[in-house]
């Protein structure tokens, strides 16, 4: 599903091959291939089933063995890591695909909706060796071929159904290699060896920061040291854009994965939220675009998002109905895509992503814009795809997240909406004596979490104890529903146990029925409005033998109730939110080692789902 490709003149590029391709292995990793093309039309072609690692042994063995036979001048390559859409994870279904004569080798991200059609219009001329939508790609490129790779390219494109970026390789003319794109990103560079070309931003900014950005159904052509865009058979001028503030590959230090890494720079993440964006001192907030945005006439707010980003705006829509007096709609991208839009003009509507590439709320936020209606993205990828498209925005600035499960990401867009909604606030109803009181709440937040980053042990030992459990309950009430579905998210993507968010109110309703003394319940009981009536909910599942871990605070008055719990600093309900939720990660991350999960690359995953 995801490439990246590069294009050297100059440079023997083997030892880069490898270490380019590791820059996106934090997205998509079930297996990797690459084929480079040289001058004299010799091709290296590899494929390897499972993580870059597998592929780069080979390659490295490939290497050490044809050392010094002969100077390896490659002209092109293109490479390829993939997450499974059609066809297992084979070494067959490993991109780069090729056509029938194996003269023209394509990598490709996204799906092709009408492949079976294709397929089957070329069953008699072609034999398949793989289940996958890309290599029919590679068979009609062939098929269709007039002479002249752009030309062919472009008509095949015109027969393809949906989302897709792709590359080819023609073995004949190694000089040029041609690219494609329809929603699927893809930028491109030019560096001092050669043209460089990613599907990803974060592993082409490792090398610099200034890349053309493609449009939909832009064509580049790259040939030698230049490259040369197209749209519709006209070429396009564009100079290369500066995307500004990139973030650098992090590096893990002592931690013993990313994830960790990144749980633990939730207080520094807190910090870039709040600066430029809060005046501590005179206790306001104070961001132009916020100011720009609370003045409009605004009378509702949507957000639409994704996965966890999803559980960011729930927590955000409180902030607006709590703060800013607005009545705030939350949905599910893709339940947005599903159902029918009744645009309205006086709603703004904000898209949540990490990744700024998800493909549901990509085309969500499509749909708002065909409308006319104002679109606001809060985005973590700086120059990715919603972050463009969005009539204003603000970055999450998290810093390059590498686990797949996001954690840092999750709590600045927490971060980042509740300043919206204080700002919204500022400008209607909410007294300033209550923004300065948060504000000043605000200032001693990186501390607290800090404070909560420093339960670790304790927390990983309770991880530990409840390790052997095959299920768990989250439970939550009111704000701290967001944070249990986000727990409980957590607890299934990187420890792969059965886990469920549910409402303490709704418990007897019928979920009841589970508690046993092997069905154990985590509980969000800071205080709050809310903490007695959670208090008996215990209750009722302590009467059914349930064993309870309890997040609470550390004036929690009923500590009896719970089997064990994780203390956590004395705060506001508000801030307790933002504190639950880091715990609630170092716990799901310890319960994940301790069964022995890869946590940065949890099975079945992809970090930025470009596919609907
Ligand atoms: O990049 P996005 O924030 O748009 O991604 C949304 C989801 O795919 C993402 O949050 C996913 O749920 C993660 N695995 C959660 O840890």
């Amino acid at each position: 599903m995801c490439w990246i490709f590069a294009y050297v003149w100059t440079e023997d590029c083997r030892k880069n091959l490898v270490e380019w391709l590791r820059m996106l292995e934090y997205r998509w990793y079930d297996s990797a291939g690459l084929i480079c093309v040289w001058e004299e039309k010799e091709i290296f072609l590899e494929k390897a089933v499972g993580r870059v690692s597998a592929l780069a042994s080979k390659v490295d063995e490939k290497i050490e063995k044809e050392k010094n036979e002969q100077s390896w001048l490659f002209t092109s390559w293109i490479a390829h890591t993939r997450w499974a859409t059609h066809g297992g994870v084979t070494e067959s279904n490993t991109h780069p695909h090729y056509s029938g004569s194996q003269r023209f080798y394509i990598v490709h991200n996204g799906i092709i909706e009408n492949y079976k059609e294709l397929k089957k219009s070329l069953e008699t001329k072609y034999t398949y060796y793989s289940e996958t939508d890309t290599e029919v790609v590679a068979k009609l490129i062939e098929d269709m071929y007039d002479g002249n790779l752009k030309s062919t390219i472009e008509k095949v494109s015109e027969k393809l159904t949906w989302a897709y970026s792709l590359a080819v390789i023609d073995v004949q003319h190694p000089e040029h290699i041609i690219a494609i794109k329809l929603w699927s990103p893809l930028i491109v560079w030019k560096g001092e060896n050669g043209v460089y070309l990613s599907s990803d931003i974060n592993a082409l900014s490792q090398l610099t920061e200034s890349f053309t950005i493609l449009e939909d159904n832009e064509m580049v052509v790259i040939e030698s040291k230049k490259y040369h865009i197209y749209m519709a058979w006209e070429r396009v001028q564009r100079e290369a854009e500066e995307v500004g503030e990139v973030s650098s590959m992090s590096e893990l230090w002592d931690f013993s994965s990313f994830t960790e890494k990144e749980i633990f720079e939730i207080p520094s993440i807190l910090e870039n939220v709040f600066s430029g964006r809060i005046n501590f001192e005179e206790k306001i907030i104070h961001n132009e675009t916020l100011e720009v945005l609370a003045e409009e006439e605004i009378e509702k707010i949507c957000i639409i998002a994704s996965g966890s980003s999803s559980f960011a705006w729930w927590v955000g829509g409180y902030f607006f109905r709590k703060y800013a007096g607005v009545p705030c709609e939350t949905i599910i991208s893709s339940e947005f895509l599903a159902d029918i839009f009744l645009p309205e003009k006086k709603t703004l509507y904000v898209f949540l992503s990490q990744s700024g590439e998800t493909a549901d709320v990509r085309e969500s936020m499509k749909i708002v814009k065909a409308k006319g209606c104002k679109t606001f993205g809060i985005v973590n990828v700086v120059g990715s795809t919603i972050a463009r498209m969005s009539d204003a925005w603000l970055f999450s600035h998290a810093g390059i997240e590498v686990g797949v499960a996001s954690t840092k990401n999750v709590i600045a867009q927490v971060g980042v909406l509740l300043l919206m909604a204080l700002s919204f606030g500022s400008k209607r109803n909410l007294q300033i004596s209550e923004i300065r009181d948060i504000i000043t709440e605000l200032a001693s937040l990186p501390d607290k979490i800090q404070e909560v980053c420093l339960k670790a042990p304790h927390i990983r030992k309770l991880s530990e104890k409840y390790a052997h459990y095959k299920h768990f309950f989250v439970l939550w009430r009111n704000m701290m529903y967001p944070v249990a579905l986000e727990a409980s998210l957590k607890i299934k993507e990187l420890s792969y146990v059965h886990s469920e968010a549910y409402s303490a109110w709704e418990l007897k309703h019928g979920p009841l029925a589970l508690v046993s003394p092997e069905f154990p319940t985590i509980v969000f009981n800071p205080s709050g409005k809310h903490y007695h009536k959670t208090i008996s909910n215990i209750e009722e599942v302590r009467a059914r033998e349930g064993k309870i871990l309890g997040f609470i605070s550390k004036n929690d008055t009923h500590k009896e109730v719970y089997t064990d719990c994780i203390e956590l600093p004395d705060t506001s309900e508000l801030l307790s939110v933002f504190t639950s939720l880091t715990a609630s990660y170092l716990f799901a991350l310890y319960l994940a080692e301790k069964l022995w999960r890869d946590v940065d690359k949890p099975r079945n995953l992809a970090k930025s789902v470009t596919v609907e």
